[in-house]
């Protein structure tokens, strides 16, 4: 594989066969109950029209359709969007799409950004131009949600170093905080080459993510701890999930 220099780390990263084959083991099952948790709480009208941002392979995208949602799902990453694409139907639609840039202004009821797919860039500015971009998307009033790591429980339990062997290929991985940013360095080598990777997502507290809605048109409705929709706890939640309405 030729690297392009040229290209972000996240554009690079999540669009090749090995970052799925390091989460191949992500649990499908977990995401649904997420799903029919905040189906449940959220209140949106019946057909709502929806934006999965930062979609991956669809998981979510898939069922919340099931559910009876409206749903176009985006991301990045071709490759993902390219596989997605075997469930699309009549109301269920994949695309490409750089989520700093407004897709379709004043059309979506909610907008989903799941499972850490906030934080990849270097700039404050990008990060604004994501909520901006959600806010334009959004019809009045509309929601979005936001399913973040507790950075606090993350750096505390940071595991530094782990091998994991998937599919015949030995990952390595190395994680620290550098008090800004966690960075997770995967190396390992697939038929004679040696591959080195690294993801790295700002460190954003909850106090930092108000600020930055307060920056960007929202009210924050709920902040919650985990995929059960507990309440958040800075020491002990897995999750920061907020819900937030546009002003
Ligand atoms: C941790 S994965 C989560 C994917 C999906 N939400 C899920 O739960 O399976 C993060 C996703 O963000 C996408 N991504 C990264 N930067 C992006 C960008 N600038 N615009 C759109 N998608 C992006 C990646 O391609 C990747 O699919």
């Amino acid at each position: 594989m030729v690297k392009d220099d040229k290209k972000e780390w996240f554009a690079e990263w999540f669009d090749t066969s090995y970052y799925h084959i390091l989460y191949k083991h992500r649990d499908l099952k977990e995401a649904e109950r997420f799903i029919s948790n905040l189906l449940g709480f959220l209140d949106l009208p019946e057909n709502a029209n929806c934006l999965d941002l930062a979609c991956g392979k669809g998981r979510h995208s898939v069922y919340l359709n099931k559910l009876g949602l409206k749903v176009t799902g985006v991301d990045l990453s071709s490759n993902s969007i390219g596989s997605a694409k075997e469930f699309e139907n009549e109301s269920l639609k994949f695309d490409v799409h750089d989520m700093r840039e407004v897709y379709k202004s004043n059309e979506y009821d909610a907008i989903f950004n799941l499972f850490t797919s906030f934080g990849y860039f270097d700039s404050d500015e990008d990060n604004l131009n994501v909520l901006r971009s959600i806010n334009k998307m959004l019809k009045p009033e509309g929601i979005v949600v936001i399913d973040f790591m507790n950075v606090h429980k993350t750096i505390n339990n940071l595991v530094e170093s782990e091998s994991k062997e998937i599919d015949g290929i030995t990952f390595n991985i190395k994680r620290s905080f550098d008090g800004d940013h966690i960075y997770k360095n995967i190396s390992f080598e697939d038929k004679g080459h040696a591959y080195s990777f690294q993801e790295r997502v700002q460190g954003i507290t909850k106090e930092k993510f108000l600020d930055l809605f307060e920056a960007t048109g929202f009210t924050v409705k709920n902040i919650f701890g985990n995929f059960s929709l507990d309440a958040f706890d800075e020491n002990n939640s897995d999750r920061l999930i907020f819900i937030c309405e546009k002003k």
